[in-house]
């Protein structure tokens, strides 16, 4: 695990942006899974603007994204994917049928899991994996519980995190009870993960995922087993971590 402890959001955001560059450079057509959440948001700005002054090529790139809200349309301004859309698709040169998200107006969970199953699997799998944290140790949309999940699944989300997401819907009642989330399994399987946190109320999870025990409790925690894993963090968000 390699860690970068950057003095600022803005480090961070430009740090991380150079690593899914560097991917891109080297591999144009290769697949990125993508996260959402307002960590990365300097993040995808930063990339634009790599894009804008002709030093990025997105044309063959894939990707393939973490998760979604259930029973939210692709129109509705808190899904993930008109998050995707505003915050990085319709600014740069992807083209969309490369671009893959979770349904979350499947109603049906067990096709929905099945079918971006398959969407990952017939991409290849994931070479660059972008990761953010939720504040109880989540990753994607995997919550803690007591065991890891391998593929894709739809989750009930924990009360913290209807919590801490309800800063983005008008009241908590329109926050989703439900997602999909690519599992466990499938994240373990990207050949390089790049998890970016920023801000105090992700030390706790931070510390926990970098040095506790590898348990499902906090999801995070399993990229200790992960061989090529970078995490980029904004320096409160390591002040948990032994000096
Ligand atoms: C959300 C997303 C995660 C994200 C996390 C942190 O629930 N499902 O993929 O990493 O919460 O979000 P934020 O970056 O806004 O703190």
């Amino acid at each position: 695990m390699r860690l970068i402890k950057t003095k600022n959001y803005e480090q961070m955001s430009r740090q991380a942006a150079n690593i899914i560059a560097a991917q891109i450079i080297s591999k144009p057509d290769c697949v990125l899974g993508l996260a959402t959440g307002s960590t990365p948001i300097g993040m995808y700005q930063r990339l634009i603007e790599m894009y804008n002054e002709g030093d990025l090529d997105f044309s063959s790139v894939k990707t393939a994204n973490l998760d979604e809200y259930k029973g939210l349309t692709r129109d509705n301004d808190q899904s993930y994917y008109y998050f995707m859309y505003n915050n990085l698709f319709k600014h740069v040169n992807i083209n969309l049928e490369n671009t893959n998200i979770p349904n979350g107006t499947e109603p049906d969970a067990q096709k929905e899991c099945s079918r971006y199953d398959k969407v990952i699997a017939d991409l290849g799998g994931v070479d660059l994996q972008l990761l953010g944290l939720g504040r109880n140790g989540h990753i994607g949309f995997n919550e803690p519980t007591d065991h890891f999940v391998k593929g894709t699944q739809c989750v009930d989300l924990q009360e913290s995190t209807i919590d801490a997401n309800k800063r983005f819907f008008e009241d908590i009642s329109q926050v989703p009870r439900q997602a999909y989330t690519m599992g466990i399994g499938i994240i373990m399987s990207a050949k390089k993960i790049l998890l970016i946190a920023n801000g105090a109320d992700k030390a706790d999870a931070l510390q926990k995922a970098i040095l506790g025990p590898i348990t499902p409790q906090v999801p995070a925690s399993i990229l200790q087993l992960h061989p090529d894993v970078t995490i980029i963090a904004e320096e409160t968000a390591l002040s948990k971590m032994p000096k």
